[in-house]
C-alpha cells in the first residue's frame, strides 16, 4: 500500500566538516556502505519501490551512486572483485529513484514539502538516512504493517533520557496498544523542562498526503524552520496521528559517537556472521 519513499537529503552535514565538504553527509560509509543505502534498503524490505530523493546542491553523488558505472562494471566484470557490486546491483534493479532539489534550507517540513512533487496524491514513508536502524524485521517494514490497520499518519518514537529532549521532536499521547500512541502534543527540541515525555521522534515516518496543504499553512516555528512536527500537531488535532515504539536498535548517524557507535556495531556483526560461514 505505500509505494513510496521520500529521503530528505539537502542538508550540509556541518557536524562532519571537512568530510562533507565535497561529498554529502548521505554517501558518509558505515563499514562499505553509503547512509543512504541502508535507508533505501530498509524501504525496499517494506515492498516500497519508488525512492524520491530531495537532494540539494553539491549532492550529485548520491544520484551517480544509485546509477550504473559502466566504467567500473567494464574493469570489474569476471574478476574476484564482482562480488562487491552485487548488493547496490540488486537495489538499483528493484525499485526507481527520482530526485528534486530543495533550493533553500528552511526547515524538514520544507524539505518533505519540495517532495510533493515526486510523491503526489499517497500516502508515502519519509526516512532520514542519518538515523541508522537495524531491527530483525525493518523499522519501516514494522511501520507500514502498522499503518494497514489505522491509515494515518505515524511517527516512530523511542524512549530518551529527559536531558536529551532538545535533540528531537518529542510527543505526548494515550497508549491505545502496547507501544503505540495517540497523540495529544508534540514539540520540537523542548527543554527537558517543557517536554512533554521523553519520547522522542526518530527519523521514521509515515504521512498521509494532505499533510502539504498543512505544511504548507505551518509557520516557522523552532530555530524559524517550517517544521514536520509543527505540521504533523496540526493534522493529529484535526483526526489522528499515532507514534510507534519500534523494535530494534537506531545510531544517531549525525553524530559523531553515534556514527561511531553503528560502525562498531555493524563491523562486529559482520564478524559474528563471517565466523558462522
Ligand atoms: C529532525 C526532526 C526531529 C526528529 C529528528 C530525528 O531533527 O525535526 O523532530 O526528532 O529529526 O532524527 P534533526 O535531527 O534533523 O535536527
Amino acid at each position: 500500500m505505500i509505494k513510496k519513499c521520500l529521503f530528505p537529503a539537502a542538508g550540509y552535514g556541518t557536524r562532519f566538516l571537512p568530510a562533507t565538504k565535497a561529498t554529502p553527509k548521505e554517501m558518509l560509509p558505515v563499514l562499505t556502505k553509503p547512509l543512504i543505502q541502508y535507508g533505501v534498503e530498509e524501504a525496499i524490505e517494506a515492498g516500497i519501490n519508488t525512492m524520491a530523493i530531495v537532494t540539494g546542491r553539491g549532492k550529485r553523488a548520491i544520484e551517480d551512486h544509485f546509477d550504473i558505472s559502466y566504467e567500473l562494471e567494464h574493469q570489474i566484470k569476471g574478476t574476484s572483485k564482482e562480488p562487491y557490486l552485487t548488493e547496490i546491483r540488486s537495489v538499483i534493479n528493484s525499485c526507481t529513484f527520482s530526485y528534486t532539489r530543495q533550493i533553500e534550507m528552511k526547515g524538514l517540513g520544507h524539505a518533505i514539502l519540495a517532495g510533493e512533487t515526486l510523491i503526489g496524491n499517497e500516502p508515502f514513508a519519509v526516512v532520514l538516512a542519518d538515523d541508522l536502524c537495524d531491527a530483525k524485521k525493518g523499522v519501516l517494514s514494522q511501520m507500514t504493517e502498522l499503518y494497514k490497520k489505522y491509515q494515518c499518519s505515524i511517527v516512530a518514537i523511542e524512549e530518551v533520557p529527559k536531558s536529551e529532549t532538545n535533540k528531537y521532536g518529542v510527543i505526548a499521547g494515550n497508549e491505545i496498544e502496547p507501544g503505540i500512541f495517540m497523540i495529544k502534543d508534540m514539540v520540537e527540541k523542548p527543554e527537558p523542562k517543557d517536554a512533554p515525555s521523553n519520547l522522542a521522534i526518530i527519523g521514521r515516518y509515515i504521512l498521509t498526503p494532505d499533510i502539504f496543504d498543512i505544511i504548507r499553512t505551518t509557520k516557522p516555528g523552532k530555530g524559524g524552520e517550517i517544521q514536520i512536527t509543527d505540521a504533523l500537531l496540526t493534522q493529529a488535532k484535526k483526526g489522528m496521528v499515532l507514534a510507534f515504539k519500534f523494535d530494534g536498535t537506531r545510531f544517531d548517524c549525525g553524530s559523531i559517537d553515534g556514527f561511531v557507535e553503528a560502525t562498531n556495531h555493524f563491523y562486529n556483526k559482520s564478524k559474528k556472521n563471517e565466523s558462522k560461514k
